[in-house]
This record gives structure tokens, C-alpha cells and sequence, in this order.
């Protein structure tokens, strides 16, 4: 049997991209529709999205909703995969360029708990018929933005007195929680009972994901560690109690790499190629990420890269201690990333500190983020915590071995470059296990030793880009969930 299963997210590579988020929703979908399941999307039509897709028409007119005058529903295609896309049109919420979430000041937008209720509302409406083609059996809907839909699916099914489809909700990340005041609740259109704390309120508020964590049937996560890690009253995000309470329920199940996009041997954004076998343009591609940021074209120095959003979440403030580490020892440092102006200062700070070794650019672009995870020899992700992780695993397919904290999925795919694991042919890269200086700097000194011994370095690059994180395994773990269901 066919399953039919529809996706809910806010973004999707290539259309639109803030993080991992994004690849996961552009990959995932057409691994399942590989292994025999009858998959779409559902995403807020913002421009890029309405831009991107191709044969686009008109499912269905749904009139006022959410202040919003005239929402309507559409269905396209995705031109580089021919994956169904429905979207939701409704210019007042939808229509602005940039983030999805924030305005130019980086401030949430004031009206993202409509806008995103309209995402999990429509979402629901798709499990009754809103497209009379179509209707899917399980309703997947991913992090706090599609937080309502199981919500909205479980209020219909009340009303109606029968169960319309199943629904999972995915949990990228615990600590965007999509918290809103109370008094929005009356907009929602949500049955009254479902402001308790067995529902949508969280500590006086309103928490979409904690709606998704409520409501659904089935809950995941993107790594076996960040599972158990979320459960804990430390790492809970104040949610710990309820996971626990529904542990039975939330299971682990690891991102994978796409490596039609992620793959050193075909990479369209590179000028130059490598593999396992033949190393010798990635020693092309360091050069041109050297001269790329103005550090000193030198071939030997140890260059540690990074691609990343800069928050609180991602450590680089330890990694930023870390600096003079790796400048004494004659390492590079490249950082390309965006967000809190804080650490973008701080970084800018050291760049001008050591104009030959240490460089910051500030942005987001797909193309430079490829430059860097091929260029470098290390790929830092210090992460303080981490759900999965996906540069990381990029960075294993591109021999840039990864240097990271012991924690969530960094945890579950790096394996540390001990003596004890060079010996047993398992290490990948370099993992510390005490988010403190000493901690990294020793992960630091570890990947200076490792490359002082070329014939050891090399075995590992070829270990690390011989692991196999493709989606196969994920997306099979997925399927039995929604054939459990169904
Ligand atoms: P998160 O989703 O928490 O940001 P992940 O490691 O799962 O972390 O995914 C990050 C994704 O975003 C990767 O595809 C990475 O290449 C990309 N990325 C992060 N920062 C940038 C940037 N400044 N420019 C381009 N891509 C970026
Ligand atoms: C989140 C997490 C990241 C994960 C990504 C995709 O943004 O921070 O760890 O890889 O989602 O699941």
C-alpha cells in the first residue's frame, strides 16, 4: 500500500534556506517518494517559494482567515526534483522578502503566530479534503511552525467525530519554541479546552511547539542523543516533562546528507573536484579559499573553516578563546556565517587581531559555504547543543574533519581522533567532551598532532569521507513509523 504522506514546513532548499531545517525538508521528501510513499509539501508562499516553483494553479479558495482577505491554496513544482509543492498565498502574511521569521531589525515579525497558525490550520484542512485529488494519510509537520497542525487536526476530529489522518511532528530544535502571549489564543479558532497546560499553554503563554509535542501521534528528533538529551530537566527547554511523559511515543532518527548537492566529486559550486582516491583538488580548493580571504597561501598551515548561523547555540564565543591556539601553532582560521551582532563583532574583532591567519566574512550564500567545507582541513562546530548537526556530515563527505562538542547528533556521527580509536581504524575527526577552553584547545592540539603525521591525517580524511550518512537508513526508520500509524 501507497502511503500518503504530507509535509509542513517553513522552508525548503533550494526555494528558501535560514538552516538545516531547509535541507532536511528538500531531502527527505524525495526519499521516501524513492523507497514507494506518495509524498508532498505544504509551505507559507513566501516570494522565493512562489518564485521557485513551476505549473503552478490554483487548488482552492479559502477566503478571509487570519485577517489575511483572501488566502488561497496553490499547488506547483519543484523543477529540480519535480516534487508537488502546495503553498499557501495570502499577501498580507506571506509576501516579504528576506528572513521568514524576522524583519530587517532581526525582530520576530508581530504577527508570526498568525501566520503560522494559517500554515498548521491549512495543513489540518488538507486531512479534509481541501484538495479533492489528494488527501494524505499522515500529516508530518516540522519544528514549532507547523507546531499547530496536529492541533488543528485533532479539533477537527473532535468536531467531527472521526479520525481524519495520523500526525508526527519533528522536532529540529527544542529552543525556538514559537511562544506567544496569551490573549492571541482567541484568534487561533482552537477549541477553548486546549488553553491547559494539557494542551497549548506553556507557563501562561502560548508555545506552537509545545502544541506539535501535545497533539501529535508520534514525535521525533533528529539524532538518538538529542532524544534522551531533551528529556532531561538541563536540556528540556522546560518541555522535559512532557517528553518524558511521552517518551514512549518520541523516538531519534539521524538527518542524512544529500549527496546528490554535498559531494566533492560533482559539487556544481566548486571549480575544482576530488575523491576518496584522488585527493589532489581538494589541496585546489584550499588554495582558492585562502586566496578567497586574504590569508597567507600556504599550503601547510592547518585551516580550520566555519559555516554557520552565529548564535548563542553554536559556541563560537568558545571557538573565539580558542583563537590564539591556533594562531601560535600556524593555523588559519575562515568563519562565513550570520546573526547576533555580538559574536559577529567579536569574530570581526580577531580577523583584525591576525589579518594573515583569521578571516570573517558575514552572510549567507550556498556557494561560499561549499567553498569553505571543501577548502578547509577541519570544519569547527563547537556546538553547545546540537539536534543533529549537518555540517558536520558535510564536512565527513569532504575530508574537512570535524572538530566538535561531544553533544546531541555531534555526538552520534563524529568519532574522536584518541590513540586508542587511530589504532581500532574508527576515528573521523576530533571531539571534546567539556564545553570549556581547556576542552577545545585540546581538540585543537589533537588536529595539529594528527596533521603533523601525513600518513595517519590521510587515513582518516579517507575514513571520514567513506562514511555513509545518506538519507537510505533515515528515511526506511520514517516509513516504519508512518506504516505503524497507518
Ligand atoms: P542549523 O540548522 O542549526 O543552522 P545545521 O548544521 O543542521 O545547523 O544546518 C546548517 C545549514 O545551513 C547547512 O546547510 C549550512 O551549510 C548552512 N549554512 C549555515 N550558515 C550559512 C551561511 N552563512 N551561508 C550559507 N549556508 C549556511
Ligand atoms: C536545526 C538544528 C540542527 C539540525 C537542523 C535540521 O536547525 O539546529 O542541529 O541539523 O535543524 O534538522
Amino acid at each position: 500500500m501507497t502511503i500518503r504522506a504530507l509535509h509542513v514546513a517553513s522552508e525548503l532548499y533550494p526555494l528558501l534556506k535560514t538552516g538545516g531545517l531547509a535541507d532536511v525538508a528538500g531531502a527527505l521528501p524525495p526519499a521516501l517518494i524513492e523507497r514507494g510513499a506518495d509524498v508532498r509539501v505544504l509551505l507559507p508562499g513566501f516570494p522565493s517559494v512562489a518564485a521557485g516553483l513551476t505549473d503552478v494553479r490554483t487548488v482552492a479558495q479559502l477566503g478571509r482567515h487570519f485577517d489575511a482577505p483572501d488566502v488561497t491554496l496553490e499547488q506547483g513544482t519543484l523543477p529540480s526534483n519535480g516534487l508537488t509543492v502546495y503553498m499557501i498565498r495570502a499577501k498580507t502574511l506571506y509576501d516579504r522578502p528576506g528572513n521568514p521569521y524576522l524583519n530587517d531589525e532581526h525582530v520576530p515579525y508581530g504577527d508570526n503566530a498568525q501566520r503560522f497558525a494559517l500554515l498548521g490550520w491549512v495543513a489540518a484542512k488538507m486531512a479534509q479534503q481541501l484538495d479533492p485529488a489528494w488527501s494524505p494519510q499522515i500529516i508530518h509537520a516540522h519544528d514549532w511552525h507547523a507546531g499547530l497542525a496536529p492541533a488543528y487536526l485533532k479539533a477537527a476530529e473532535r468536531e467531527q467525530g472521526r479520525a481524519l489522518a495520523h500526525s508526527i511532528f519533528t522536532v529540529h530544535n527544542l529552543a525556538y519554541q514559537g511562544v506567544f502571549p496569551a490573549h492571541q489564543f482567541g484568534q487561533l479558532g482552537l477549541p477553548d479546552d486546549f488553553f491547559s497546560v494539557y494542551g497549548i499553554e506553556f507557563y501562561g503563554q502560548l508555545s506552537f511547539l509545545k502544541a506539535g509535542l501535545y497533539y501529535s501521534d508520534r514525535i521525533t528528533t533528529v539524532s538518538p542523543a538529542y532524544a534522551r538529551e531533551i528529556q532531561t530537566l538541563a536540556q528540556g527547554g522546560g518541555l522535559d516533562g512532557l517528553l518524558r511523559h511521552r517518551s514512549h511515543d518520541l523516538s531519534g532518527i539521524l538527518n542524512g546528507v544529500d549527496y546528490t548537492v554535498w559531494n566533492p566529486t560533482s559539487d556544481a559550486l566548486l571549480d575544482n573536484h576530488y575523491s576518496v582516491t584522488r585527493l589532489a583538488g581538494k589541496i585546489a580548493c584550499k588554495e582558492a579559499l585562502q586566496k578567497r580571504f586574504g590569508l597567507t597561501q600556504k599550503n601547510d598551515a592547518l585551516l580550520f573553516g566555519v559555516v554557520s548561523r552565529l548564535t548563542e547555540q553554536k559556541g563560537l564565543d568558545l571557538l573565539l578563546e580558542a583563537v590564539p591556539e591556533i594562531v601560535k601553532r600556524g593555523g588559519q582560521l575562515v568563519v562565513f556565517g550570520t546573526g547576533d551582532p555580538a559574536l559577529e563583532n567579536g569574530l570581526k574583532r580577531a580577523a583584525q587581531t591576525h589579518p594573515h591567519s583569521v578571516a570573517v566574512e558575514l552572510g549567507f550564500d550556498e556557494t561560499l559555504a561549499h567553498t569553505i567545507v571543501a577548502g578547509s582541513d577541519v570544519i569547527a562546530v563547537p556546538s553547545r547543543f546540537e539536534p543533529c548537526g549537518l555540517t558536520q556530515l558535510y564536512a565527513l563527505a569532504y575530508g574537512s574533519l570535524p572538530l566538535v562538542h561531544c553533544v546531541g547528533g555531534l555526538a552520534d556521527t563524529v568519532v574522536d581522533a584518541s590513540l586508542e580509536n587511530l589504532a581500532d581504524e574508527i576515528a573521523t575527526g576530533f571531539v571534546f567532551e567539556r564545553f570549556e577552553l581547556k576542552g577545545i584547545a585540546a581538540a585543537i592540539r589533537r588536529a595539529f598532532a594528527l596533521y603533523g603525521r601525513r600518513t595517519d591525517w590521510k587515513a582518516t580524511q579517507r575514513r571520514a569521507m567513506r562514511q555513509d550518512f545518506g538519507w537510505g537508513a533515515s528515511a526506511e526508520r520514517y516509513l516504519a513509523l508512518y506504516r505503524e500509524l497507518v
